[in-house]
């Protein structure tokens, strides 16, 4: 291989920059010409296409969102699409593709492998969901971004002895809710992957206050319901007043943490070195605290499991 390119794609995460950096980086240091393509798929089938050099991609390792733009492009979910993007890879004389971006991505990426160019996927959004690796670039940062923010609702909650139901990102992901509801030190965590009764939630929150507990932080996860929903519920059901809040795309900004930066750097650099060996169809990822690479169809043969024991916990020590 002479010439890859570099793409972002989906809802941006930070770290994509380190990520697109790392392969700028890595590509040029192994000898290759490296493009990146701008807007993503959407971007690919309109030619968006610009030659990089090591200076395009500096100052940008801190930066959250990436340089590169991102889109969701539904003209890519149709085969007269993909061919499009084809051709307009050929026409650049690239023979390889880095796709950086969520599990929607890494499908397109799959699809353009079977077209017969070699893609190879780095995982990266905030939602961690992500069949066959143990983190995702942004997962780490927006776990901060949560923090932050419950432990600054949590002094509120706390000086007014109030109620709060939190509204986490996640798509149908629990992680994101979880990691935080447990950092956070929640009283309650709703996600989807774990069944829930109002019910319990009512005793929970009652037999808190029983024991003399002023507030109360309830996490629950976008795929679960909403935290206006929830709250219209607590209070028909048990006259129990709280008060929302939907956190939102702030989740999705922001300067990458030092270990978003670092795990995008490795995968960004991997990710180039499987592409080098002429290999596609393949997903960059961590297991066991080792940077891997493994078959792209593993990602889509299982649901993405969450740890359960990690919940069993949370749920211990909010009693
Ligand atoms: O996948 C990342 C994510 O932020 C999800 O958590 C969320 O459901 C979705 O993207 C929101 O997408 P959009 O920015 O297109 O509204």
């Amino acid at each position: 291989m002479k010439k890859i390119a570099v793409l972002t794609s989906g809802g941006d995460a930070p770290g994509m920059n380190a990520a697109v950096r790392a392969v700028v980086r890595k590509a040029i240091y192994e000898g290759l010409e490296i493009a990146g393509v701008f807007n993503g798929y959407q971007g690919l089938i309109e030619g968006k296409i610009e030659l990089l050099e090591l200076g395009s991609v500096g100052d940008i390792i801190q930066r959250g969102g990436t340089m590169l733009r991102s889109a969701r492009s539904a003209e890519f979910r149709t085969l007269e699409g993909r061919k499009k993007a084809l051709s307009q890879l050929q026409k650049n004389g690239i023979e390889g593709l880095v796709v950086i971006g969520g599990d929607g991505s890494f499908k397109g990426a799959q699809e353009l492998t079977a077209l017969g160019l070699p893609c190879v996927c780095v995982p990266a959004t905030i939602d961690n969901d992500i069949n066959g690796t143990e983190f995702t670039i942004g997962f780490d940062t927006a776990l901060n971004t949560v923090i932050d923010a419950i432990d600054k609702i949590r002094d509120t909650a706390t000086s007014h002895e109030r109620t709060f139901i939190i509204e986490v990102m996640g798509r149908n992901a629990g992680d994101l809710a979880l990691w935080t509801g447990l950092a956070g030190g929640a009283e309650t965590i709703l996600i989807p992957e774990q069944k829930y009764e109002i019910p319990d939630i009512i005793e929970r929150l009652k037999s808190g206050s029983g024991r003399g507990k002023k507030h109360s932080i309830i996490i629950v996860a976008e795929g679960v319901m909403s935290a206006p929903e929830l709250a219209e519920i607590l209070k028909r059901e048990a006259n129990i007043e709280t008060h929302s809040s939907v956190l939102g795309h702030i989740q999705r900004g922001g300067s990458p943490s030092a270990r978003d930066r670092v795990i995008a750097s490795q995968y960004g650099a991997k990710a180039v070195e499987v592409l080098k060996e002429g290999r596609g169809g393949i997903a960059i990822g961590m297991q066991k605290h080792v940077v891997v690479d493994y078959n792209l169809t593993d990602v889509f043969e299982q649901s993405n499991s969450l740890d359960v024991a990690m919940y069993k916990l949370s749920k211990e020590l909010s009693i």
